[in-house]
């Protein structure tokens, strides 16, 4: 065999070992997606506990039955019952996970939750939980919530709610909180840049500075920030100094050229295109106008410009007689 043959089937031969050892270990992708929904149909059997929870056979609930079949609650009709609608049920939102990757779970841990429900659920049927049976040690799509990744690691406390584990629940993430706006630090006890801790408690809520404020402040007002952020300036004013938007517009005319106009913003500015009807202006659009170009005229209305009608009936244009005059 040439030499460029052999080289190319042994190419083939790495690309289709790589390609199988990638099979052969799901990747964090789609474990996550497992543990959806797996977890989705645990929620949606959740549901359904509680939907079928006062049903009995239909009808005859009978002493005879419940010595016979053992009570409905226990039974394998209400079983059926549940799985049945498991993935079709319309009250039952699927938190992202479709139709498909619903059945394709389902028929994966049919088994397993029938071995549930004669096993742990028979034994506690107020505490046992699906997604712990099965979607956590079933399947091991999940892990228990409060634990992440691989291994099922505890979480770290991510400060009772002001972040999350990162994959909380399941065999994929980092581990680490994700802090909620405002937060930040290993934990989410620290109050991030431009937040200040209220109440002055060493734990209280992270709340915001006013956007006037550069990085840290002491409390939410203008009057109460370290430094001024960009494009605002110390002012003194009765209750004290205050961080007070500069206006740009007014202190330094930023916005050059003879058809534009300049527009003051909190901490910045922007410059605009005067509107077609203007030769010069102040502000956006017609009304903005305090010149009018060509073909305009200043507007009835008491500011701006407005268009010229040509046309108007007693207009020296189009007096021929096929011709008619429009407007433009
Ligand atoms: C899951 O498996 C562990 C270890 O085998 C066991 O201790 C635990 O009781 C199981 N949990 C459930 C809910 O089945
Ligand atoms: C993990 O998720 C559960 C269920 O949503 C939640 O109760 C718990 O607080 C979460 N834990 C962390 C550390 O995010």
């Amino acid at each position: 065999m040439p030499l460029i043959y052999q080289l190319a089937s042994i190419g083939l031969l790495l690309s289709l070992i790589s390609h199988v050892a990638q099979s052969g270990s799901p990747d964090s992708q789609q474990l996550s997606s497992q543990c959806q929904a797996c977890s989705a149909i645990a929620a949606a059997f959740q549901r359904g506990l509680e939907r079928t929870a006062r049903d009995n056979f239909g009808g005859g609930n009978t002493n005879w039955e419940e010595t016979r079949l053992g009570t409905y609650a226990l039974s394998e009709t209400r079983l059926v019952d549940i799985t049945d609608r498991l993935c079709k049920d319309k009250d039952n939102e699927m938190d992202g996970v479709t139709s498909s990757e619903c059945h394709a779970m389902l028929e994966k841990i049919e088994e397993d939750i029938e071995k549930f429900w004669f096993g742990a659920f028979k034994a506690n049927p107020t505490s046992a939980s699906l997604r712990d049976s099965v979607c956590v040690n079933g399947t091991a799509a999940c892990c228990a919530y409060g634990r992440w990744g691989p291994e099922c690691a505890p979480c770290p406390d991510c400060s009772g709610g002001r972040g999350d584990c990162n994959g909380n629940g399941t065999r994929t993430g980092t581990g680490a909180c994700d802090c909620h706006p405002g937060y930040s630090g290993a934990q989410c006890s620290d109050c991030s840049a431009k937040y200040y801790r209220a109440n002055g408690e060493s734990n209280g809520e992270c709340k915001a500075c006013s956007p006037a404020c550069r990085s840290a402040c002491t409390g939410p007002l203008a009057t109460q920030c370290d430094q001024c952020a960009d494009g605002y300036e110390t002012v003194q004013q009765a209750d004290g100094a205050a961080c007070v938007d500069i206006d740009e517009c007014q202190t330094r005319s930023p916005c050059s050229g003879p058809r534009s106009f300049c527009e003051n913003l909190p901490g910045s500015y922007r410059c605009g295109d005067c509107d077609r009807a203007c030769s010069a202006c102040s502000g956006p659009g017609q009304v903005g106008c305090t010149a009018c170009s060509p073909g305009f005229e200043p507007a009835t209305t008491g500011s701006g410009c407005q268009d010229v009608n040509e046309c108007s009936p007693d207009s020296p244009h189009c007096t021929g007689p096929y011709e008619r005059c429009v407007n433009l």
